[in-house]
């Protein structure tokens, strides 16, 4: 129903090829927030113990909430273990799709291609665990305020509209670069200072080599656009081996050159002021 309702047209390959984070992107964490680097939430989501489950509200394959604790520091994160194939998969809207894969790997891939991308601050830290016999992607649960389909929903004006847009432009990106069927406003989080995240990737990575909506893709940030150029096939071969298959793979490295193509011609007619920032 969600999926319906709100579809919107809307790290590791290793950590010397983990991009910088684009810089004016926000810290996010509030202020009653350990302040821990990603190495130690890392650390905090592989050896944590579990001490409570529930599950999340939202969504339709339902990932568990879990609170995990070191005995020093309490603090939850989201399980996903879905990890389903099928030739062809028959929606309840009606619609279908061939060779149909949802799994909590692509949690992982998106995650580790982010933070070659420089965006890793744009989705919540992610480790591979296997929690109770069953191995899924864990992610530090994230202080957010709501969700982009709440905010919608209750006609909420972002007040920081520059910085808005700006992030919105890179999510634009990163989609186009994943080919995610799952896109909806539930995957989007806003944290306590406006700062978006990305969740929920387990639609994601299409074998097409197509761009699915190249519309989207109206502006792009310098330093994004650098970092595509500069990931190479072996790069992202490397990177994505462990959680995608070859033509998963293969499809990446198509989109980015086109996404990259996409820009430099978007440059060539409109001029670079009009199109990065
Ligand atoms: N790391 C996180 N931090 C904060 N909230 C989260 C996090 N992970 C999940 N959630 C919340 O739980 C909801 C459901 O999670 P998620 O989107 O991963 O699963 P899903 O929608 O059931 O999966 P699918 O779309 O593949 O069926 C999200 O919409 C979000 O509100
Ligand atoms: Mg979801």
């Amino acid at each position: 129903m969600f999926r319906l309702f709100f579809t919107a047209i809307f790290c590791l390959f290793s950590l010397l090829v983990a991009a910088p984070p684009l810089a004016s992107q926000t810290q996010p964490q509030a202020a009653q927030e350990p302040q821990l680097t990603v190495e130690q939430m890392k650390a905090f989501l592989l050896s944590a113990k579990v001490i409570k489950e529930k599950q999340t509200s939202k969504g339709i394959t339902a990932p568990s909430r879990l609170t995990l604790s070191d005995g020093v520091m309490t603090h939850d994160a989201g399980f996903q273990t879905i990890d389903e194939s099928k030739t062809k998969m028959e929606f309840a809207s009606g619609g279908t799709e061939m060779n149909f894969r949802d799994s909590y790997k692509f949690n992982l891939a998106a995650y580790d291609l982010a933070c070659m991308l420089g965006l890793g601050q744009m989705m919540p830290v992610t480790v591979e665990r296997k929690i109770g016999g069953k191995t899924g992607s864990l992610t530090w649960w994230l202080k957010v305020q709501m969700d982009e389909a709440d905010r919608m929903k209750k006609k909420i004006t972002p007040p920081y509209p520059e910085s808005w847009n700006e992030q919105m432009h890179r999510i634009r990106v990163f989609t186009q670069l994943v080919y995610d069927m799952d896109r909806n406003l539930t995957n989007l989080l806003i944290g306590p200072q406006w700062q978006l995240y990305m969740i929920d990737f387990t639609r994601a990575f299409r074998v097409h080599q197509q761009l699915k909506n190249e519309k989207d893709l109206v502006k792009c940030d310098r330093r994004l656009l650098d970092n595509l150029r500069k990931l190479d096939a072996r790069q992202i071969e490397q990177a994505m081996k462990p959680y995608l298959n070859s033509s998963e793979i293969k499809a990446i490295t198509v989109r980015r050159g086109k996404i990259v193509a996409h820009f430099e011609k978007l440059i060539a007619q409109k001029g670079e002021k009009e199109v990065l920032y």
